[in-house]
């Protein structure tokens, strides 16, 4: 039997109904703020994602769906938006646009990760970019607008953790510091944690291992070293956060998966969810759009996981499928099956939700089956000229014309 691949899995009907809500939510939320919709295509460029998430990221690294397009070309899955959505506001020149340009997008993404709850190969994001805007205001709205996403989903025990990263020049001089913290302390360290010394030092603040992590305790912090601007765009967004009553803890240590971030960073989890606690984040990044060769533009966004956010959410009010009229045939008259056809479209284009006999079940199957479904009426078409009408939740049934059926529903005649 052919299953759904690995780490991949089928939205059924009762799912999307939950995703439906969870968009409606996006819409409302981001729209209110200015954010237009965007999608961009399922692939691209390899290039764009080596140049933009950056060859040292473990996405980069182990995580992409790379294939040949048969001409020769590098092509890959993509494995987040953010890249896809400046390549977009480069080709298309958005910077001659009203700035900053705010985009919104659903869209699904590739990670060959290990599988587990809350981790997929395939999986779904809700993101948000603002580009073209280098006030801490942007920042801060961004933050506040995915707090207001996780509260309107009731996306239940949240925390914020929110750090900045500085700039490119104090990072680097930062990094010479940490590395040789870490050489210094070498033989503290996990096999893993000293393996990255030289590819990814911070990433050893990420270490799981007790010894790993005590040492890490004493190393220095990036936050201690962000030059003046940076410093003071950090605590610009602080107080706009605290004004706004947004809690969240300071983690000097936050890193993530991406190396485009510079100056803000921020990560939402959740405690209801397992190992895979990281609902939604992303930060600012101010150079990415140059290292695209676009023009320079400060630019900051984040993304949030569909199916994180939904398994860490409460019951969704998601409004239940109303059916108005069910269409039933009492027999196999030829033109009263033309007519039972044709009752059904015209209910639907009155506005009716109108749903047809389709399984050549017995009437009284029919019935059955209306009721399950939560059909209002039933029309029980006789010929052309003759049908009832049955009220399912009163009982009452009325004999008339298959002409009428559309009116009486509409005037909520009485059928008794
Ligand atoms: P990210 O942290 O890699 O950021 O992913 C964002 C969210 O996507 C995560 O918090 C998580 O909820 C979800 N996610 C990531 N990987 C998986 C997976 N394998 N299975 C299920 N859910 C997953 C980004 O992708 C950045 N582009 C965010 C950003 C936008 N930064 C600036 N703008």
């Amino acid at each position: 039997m052919i299953q759904a691949p690995r780490g991949t899995f089928d939205i059924l009907p009762e799912d999307a109904v939950r995703r439906d809500y969870l968009e409606a939510q996006v819409r409302e939320i981001l729209g209110a703020a200015g954010y237009r919709r965007i999608e961009t295509p399922t692939f691209e460029a390899t290039e764009l994602f080596a140049r933009g998430v950056g060859e040292a990221t473990d996405i980069v690294q182990k995580e992409m769906y790379t294939f040949d397009d048969g001409g020769g070309r590098s092509l890959t899955l993509r494995p987040e938006g953010t890249a896809p959505v400046c390549r977009a506001y480069i080709e298309h020149g958005m910077h001659k646009l009203p700035q900053p340009v705010k985009l919104w997008y659903v869209s699904s993404f590739f990670r060959a990760e290990a599988p587990q709850r809350g981790r997929y190969r395939q999986f779904w994001q809700v993101g948000a970019e603002a580009m073209g805007s280098a006030a801490a205001e942007t920042d801060a709205e961004l933050i506040v607008l995915l707090a207001d996403l996780l509260a309107a989903l009731s996306v239940r025990d949240v925390r914020l953790r929110l750090s900045s990263l500085g700039n490119p020049e104090t990072r680097s001089a930062y990094r010479e510091e940490l590395t040789s913290y870490l050489r210094a302390h070498e033989d503290r360290l996990s096999d893993e944690a000293q393996a990255r010394i030289d590819l990814n030092p911070m990433r050893a603040f990420d270490a799981t291992d007790p010894r790993t992590r005590e040492t890490m305790r004493g190393a220095p912090k990036l936050l201690d070293r962000l030059d003046d601007d940076d410093a003071e765009h950090f605590a610009h967004v602080q107080a706009l956060l605290d004004d706004a009553g947004i809690s969240y803890e300071l983690d000097p240590t936050l890193v993530r998966g991406l190396d485009y971030y510079t100056r803000t960073l921020f990560e939402f989890t959740s405690d209801a969810l397992g190992a895979q606690s990281g609902v939604g984040g992303g930060g600012r990044y101010d150079r990415l759009m140059e290292q695209l060769d676009g023009p320079p533009t400060p630019a900051c966004g984040w993304a949030a996981g569909v199916e994180r956010m939904l398994l860490a959410a409460s019951e969704l009010p998601v409004r239940p499928e109303l059916v108005d009229l069910f269409v039933a045939r009492a027999n196999g008259d030829r033109a009263g099956a033309r007519t039972a056809f044709e009752l059904a479209q015209d209910a639907r284009r009155a506005g009716l939700a109108a749903q047809l006999e389709l399984a050549g079940r017995s009437l009284k199957g029919q019935l059955k089956h209306a009721d399950r479904i939560g059909a209002r009426y039933v029309a029980i078409v006789e010929d052309a000229e003759h049908a009832s009408l049955k009220d399912m939740e009163s009982g009452d049934q009325r004999e008339l014309e298959p002409t009428d059926v559309i009116p009486v529903i509409l005037r909520g005649s009485r059928l008794s």
